[in-house]
């Protein structure tokens, strides 16, 4: 569901705490660029904040997106509960193999499946 204006300029209460009691179990906390007067701050892990918000306020689990590229600050998001999960969206349009190359920097095991594992 979208929610125009959540953030980046005013906007009401958000919906969030009444989405738990319609079966929403987690909540992808993202925001728009289409307001041509607004001009958002990115950086890495720019839309965090919101995310995090989200969580606090209406405690329904929530993932982070926003130019999350850097597997110890994705790690760090959830280890620090800002967040429930991460998700990438350009970084894997970039590296399709973050994943498995986050995995290894954070020393996680990670499982290649069998049908892909003879050739790698
Ligand atoms: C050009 C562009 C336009 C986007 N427009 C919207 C939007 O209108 N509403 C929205 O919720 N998210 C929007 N997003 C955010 C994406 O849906 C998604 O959350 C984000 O790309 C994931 O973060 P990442 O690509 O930085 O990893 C947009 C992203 C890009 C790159």
């Amino acid at each position: 569901m979208g929610v125009d204006g959540h953030g980046w300029q005013p906007a009401g209460p958000s919906p969030a705490k009444e989405l738990h009691a319609h079966s929403v179990d987690l909540l992808d906390v993202s925001t728009g660029g289409n307001v041509p007067k607004i001009r958002i701050p990115t950086g890495p892990g720019y839309q965090v904040p919101f995310a995090e918000r989200i969580r606090s306020e209406a405690g329904l689990p929530v993932a982070a997106v926003g130019m999350i590229a850097d597997a110890r600050q994705a790690e760090e998001i959830i280890t620090s509960g800002r967040a429930d999960a991460v998700l990438l969206g350009r970084e894997l349009l970039r590296d399709p193999h973050w994943a498995l190359r986050a995995a290894r920097e954070l020393g996680a095991e990670s499982r290649i499946p069998d049908q892909y594992a003879w050739a790698i």
